[in-house]
């Protein structure tokens, strides 16, 4: 994972600078809450494009040396519209910092911080540009999961609402949306992917969805391919596209189901492999998590009753995603459970769920808690 789930990127502050020991206050101030590299004036502009977020200049500019070694820098600095600010010492004379003060706006500095630093004035300077940051990593993580949510929304609708509309649905549609939905999840974690399918879907979709977070969640802790992340993502967006096929008030009746709609209720892997044959195209093993997500080792699942060796891994993968993520939803019938909680359940089961694989799960269990 690139980032953590809900961390805000701080801010690295280049503090440039002639006179270390001079600067050192202030560099001990801004490091309570920034990332902060001391720099001499003549650097690899490189440096400021790679890692700068803000440059500081604790330099005197009325120097024409000073201005020359600084020249490569001021260009990164306009090419980025990097904030930048300038330290103000009176003891230079009022004409020197005049000058340097003009020299500093072809920086395009606009804001100061006077010598001897000031903590409060230091960190009150500070805070907007804490804020403007907070506010645009926010808004990319929002943009980044909304994208791999409808993604995945999109390609779930359109496998099911295909038969309706007469129509198939290509199996390369769904590839096509796979690359946004792992994004998300590489980028983001799976925290806010909960958060935004639990704001805007409803029922299967939401379950579905959820699953799939979970699933490529796993698979990206467990440090698997991205060929084998999509074929976990198709596997688990698609896993109960069945279920579609089942009458609404029987899935989101609120009490006890009847033996009839129980029975109703577990043909929907049935009716899922059905579905995805009839479109064509769809890989073997997709159809065998679709078919064989309720299948549990000891042989007590269903439909086919299937016993340890005959359930392939990816299936497995799919069944403990599936279990975990209905655990941790609200149902009709009782409220979604913490996700330590469900956790245990699973731990519970015994030899029905595949433990070495439940344990590997456990770090996105803790990532969603
Ligand atoms: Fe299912
Ligand atoms: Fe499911």
């Amino acid at each position: 994972m690139i980032e953590a789930a809900t961390t805000v990127r701080q801010l690295h502050i280049a503090l440039i600078t002639e006179t270390p020991e001079r600067t050192r206050p202030l560099a001990s101030i801004l490091s309570q809450t920034c990332d902060v590299h001391l720099l001499p004036p003549a650097i690899d502009p490189l440096v400021i494009d790679d890692f700068a977020s803000c440059v500081v200049l604790d330099v005197d500019l009325s120097s024409t040396q000073v201005i020359r070694a600084l020249r490569p820098t001021r260009q990164a600095i306009l090419a980025r519209s990097l904030p930048s600010l300038l330290v103000i010492d009176k003891s230079i004379g009022e004409l020197a910092l005049a000058e340097s003060i003009r020299r500093a706006r072809t920086f395009g500095v606009r804001n100061y911080i006077h010598h001897p630093f000031d903590a409060d004035e230091v960190l009150r300077i500070f805070a907007p540009m804490h804020d403007a940051r907070a506010k645009s990593e926010a808004s990319s993580r929002n943009k980044i999961v909304l994208r791999g949510v409808f993604a995945a929304h999109r390609a779930l609708a359109q496998t099911i609402e295909a038969p309706h509309n007469e129509s198939s649905f290509p199996f390369e549609t769904l590839e096509a949306n796979t690359p946004l939905i792992l994004e998300a999840l590489d980028v983001w974690g799976i925290g806010p992917w909960m958060e935004t399918v639990r704001r805007h879907h409803g029922g299967t979709y939401r379950h579905s969805l959820l699953v799939t977070g979970f699933a490529v969640a796993f698979a990206q802790k467990l440090k698997m391919r991205p060929k084998d992340q999509q074929r976990i993502a198709h596997a688990a967006l698609l896993h109960d596209v069945g279920k579609s096929f089942i009458p609404i008030d029987i899935l989101d009746k609120p009490g006890k189901l009847t033996d009839h709609e129980m029975e109703q209720i577990r043909q929907h892997p049935r009716y899922g492999y059905d579905l995805l044959t009839q479109h064509g195209g769809f890989p073997a093993e997709i159809l065998d998590c679709v078919l064989h997500h309720h299948e549990l080792l000891d042989g007590s699942g269903y439909p086919d009753r299937l016993r340890t060796g005959q359930i392939a891994d990816l299936v497995r993968v799919i069944t403990i995603a599936d279990i975990f993520s209905a655990l941790v939803e609200d149902r009709p019938y009782r409220q979604s459970l913490p996700p330590m909680n469900a956790f245990r359940i699973m731990q519970d089961m015994g030899n029905k769920l595949d433990g070495d694989l439940l344990n590997a799960f456990r770090p996105v269990v803790e990532d969603a808690a």
